[in-house]
């Protein structure tokens, strides 16, 4: 694999833009291919299966523009996707979840603590953090909420407002995120509210957003396997959707913090 590949980065949808961003801001340099599949979003309600099916199409697609390295960018696929997905791909590519560098992060900073973890259902239901933390034997709780709600209300633009406001309250007020050491966002969409969520707890726990730990992980991964771009080359940018509308293209601000001229390119057929 060339250096000069780029690093291609999938998603349910166009959240995975936050961490498209987080990326683009560490290592400017890097090419990106990202793929949002926003014929199949939301991922957070779909079967295990139907996200599994996606993903391998999706590889295809990676792999046919000679990506170096695929990042599931979102955490319900990461969930549901991630083992198939790199059985599938094999040596063409490394592929990196969202789940693992956050659990390594754990595993450094987090031993005897209790997490509370709030992402999509798929997520959740999977409880694939908690299993992975408790793998540890580090003593590592790690207790999540389903919170649904949240990612549709970030993409109509609703944050920063007194809706949001009471709707993130009445999640983290739930039971079962009582007594928590440390929030995780487990959910692409979530960086954008965690100024809101910092407001609820008001600095009595941190609030991890995790797409700063997954960009960190990619760059330590490119320089490992020394696959990252050569000083003084820049790589271009590319954003694909499996369904076109004018409201995802204006709803790019949103998560990437700059407008972006998406391309269409369906994967169902
Ligand atoms: N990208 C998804 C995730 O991180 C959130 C949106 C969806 O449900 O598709 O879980």
């Amino acid at each position: 694999m060339p250096n000069s590949a780029p690093i291609g980065i999938f998603d349910s949808g166009i959240g995975g833009l936050t961490l498209a961003h987080a990326i683009t801001e560490l290592i400017p340099q890097e090419p990106i291919i990202y793929f949002g599949d926003t014929a199949h979003l939301p991922y957070g309600d779909k079967s295990a299966t139907a996200i599994q099916a996606y993903s391998v199409k999706i590889c295809n697609f990676l792999l046919d523009k000679n990506c170096k390295l695929i990042l599931i960018a979102c955490n319900s696929a990461s969930a549901a996707a991630y083992d198939l997905v790199k059985a599938y791909v094999g040596t063409k590519a490394v592929v990196v979840n969202v789940i693992d560098p956050v659990i390594q992060y754990l595993d450094q900073q987090w031993a005897g603590k209790t997490l509370g973890l709030i992402g999509t259902k798929q997520t959740v239901n999977s409880g694939i953090y908690a299993k992975k933390a408790l793998a540890l034997g580090k003593n590592i709780d790690v207790k999540s909420l389903a919170t649904p709600l949240l990612a549709p209300m970030i993409e109509e633009g609703f944050f920063n407002n007194t809706i949001s406001e009471q709707i993130i309250r009445e999640y983290l007020e739930q039971d079962v995120l009582k007594n928590i050491d440390g929030l995780i966002l487990a959910c692409t969409h979530y960086p954008l509210i965690k100024s809101q969520i910092d407001q609820f707890y008001q600095g009595s726990i941190p609030v991890i957003d995790t797409s700063q730990i997954v960009a960190n992980e990619i760059q330590t991964i490119l320089t490992k396997n020394d696959l990252a771009i050569q000083k003084g080359q820049v790589g271009s940018r590319q954003f694909y959707v499996s369904d076109y509308t004018d409201s995802f293209e204006k709803s790019t601000q949103i998560f990437f913090g700059e407008a972006i001229k998406l391309i269409q390119y369906p994967i169902w057929d």
